[in-house]
């Protein structure tokens, strides 16, 4: 089958590999018909990450089933299946309380796994013509009868819709509250989209890409562009002393607007843009170590954190990979049900052929690339 590779950094090509085989008797195979380009490929496509040469990429997936295993109950052939990006077991003890981005059953020496994901196990990715699902009967979220004709909103609910709501969750978003949000990727358009579903208030969302930033505006958020600095007085005013909640939707290659890395930088400008007690929610990805970082203490994955002024603003913290499948059931309903369409961050979809280019303009955020779904 063909599927898209990972040749080394900034290098990726589609090619045969070994085609995708139901391997234990709980897995099923889904034939893929979306599967997206995401943030998180990137810090892998730049060489970022430990991601192995030859590995097959794409966590955001979709597509039917074609073959079941032996031990399969739920899942049946023809069933229009959305995958979690993290691969979890059901029956270990962060599944059973929901924490299934952290499956303590995976093929990986830590907590979590997902497919086609540098150290989160061995599982092939998505971005190819067929892919492997463990656990099937646990991790298929199978779509309603509307899953073709809304195939662009049901595969964001594989990673980036769940992901941003989960941000929102972490930072303890209610009803009439003002949330800050960090990174007009597609992650952070998803948490201010999320924002607005749970009844905030106002939501801001900073980042130094136009294009990006009008899609916010789009969306009902107000656009703050941090180009050239100022921006967190500018949060403060707009929300008369600090916003309630905030949300960190860029992780450790965070930038200025020159392109120079300050992964430090959207951490400690959350702390400075939300109020004294409110919640800050962390879904951007920051690694233990990083050897493109900037600094002797970013390459060990250590940060200069103003800690000092998030305890005395008595603020709270909290981060991690998005459990998926603790809203994509939900999050599924609003799409069926017409209360949601996160399909509108969409900018280009693509045959498969096509990825390698795709790559390339996604990383280099050209104007007007917002998210690629690739349709094998
Ligand atoms: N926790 C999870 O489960 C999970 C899931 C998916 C993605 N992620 C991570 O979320 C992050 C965002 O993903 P994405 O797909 O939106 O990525 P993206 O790279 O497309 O978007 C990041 C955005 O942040 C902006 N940015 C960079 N530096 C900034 C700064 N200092 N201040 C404000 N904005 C800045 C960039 O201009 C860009 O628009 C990535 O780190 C990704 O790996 C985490
Ligand atoms: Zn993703
Ligand atoms: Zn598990």
């Amino acid at each position: 089958m063909k599927a898209l590779v990972y040749r080394g950094p900034k290098s990726v090509a589609v090619q045969d590999v070994p085609d995708a085989r139901i391997e234990r008797p709980t897995d099923v195979l889904v034939r893929i018909t979306s599967t997206n380009i995401c943030g998180s490929d990137l810090h892998m496509y730049e060489g970022r990450t430990t991601m192995e040469e030859g590995r097959t990429l794409g966590h955001e997936n979709l597509g039917e089933v074609v073959e079941v295993g032996d031990g399969v109950d739920r899942i049946r052939v023809g069933d229009r299946v959305c995958l979690p990006f993290n691969v979890g077991c059901g029956f270990c003890a962060n599944c059973e309380r929901g924490q299934t981005g952290f499956c303590l059953s995976v093929d990986s020496d830590t907590p979590g796994g997902a497919y086609g994901f540098a150290e989160m196990g061995t599982y092939a990715g998505g971005q190819a013509e067929y892919l492997r699902v463990p656990w099937a009967d646990f991790n298929c979220l199978v779509l309603p009868e509307d899953a073709q004709e809304k195939e662009n909103d049901y595969v964001m609910l594989a990673d980036i819709f769940p992901t941003g709501y989960h941000a929102t969750e972490l930072a303890g978003v209610s009803p009439g509250e003002s949330v800050v949000v960090y990174g007009a990727g597609p992650v952070g358009l998803m948490a201010a989209y999320s924002s607005m579903l749970r009844g905030a208030s106002q939501v801001l969302v900073v980042d130094h890409q136009p294009d990006r930033l009008r899609l916010a505006e789009k969306a009902g958020a107000t656009a703050i562009d941090d180009s050239d600095g100022g921006h967190v007085e500018k949060i403060l005013e707009l929300t008369s002393g600090g916003a309630d909640r905030g949300c960190e939707c860029v992780g450790y290659q965070a930038h200025d607007a020159d392109g120079h890395e300050t992964p430090e930088s959207t951490m400690n400008d959350l702390v400075a843009s939300v109020r004294a007690t409110g919640g800050i929610g962390v879904v951007g990805v920051f690694l233990p170590q990083d050897d493109g970082a900037p600094t002797e203490l970013t390459r060990q994955g250590k940060l200069p954190f103003d800690f000092g002024q998030m305890w005395f603003k008595g603020q709270s913290v909290r981060n991690g990979q998005a459990n998926v499948k603790a809203y994509n059931r939900q999050l599924a309903e609003l799409i069926h049900h017409d209360r949601a369409k996160p399909s509108f961050i969409v900018s280009h979809e693509l045959p498969l052929d096509k990825a390698p280019e795709a790559y390339r303009s996604f990383d280099d955020r050209d104007a007007g690339w917002t998210k690629v779904i690739l349709k094998p």
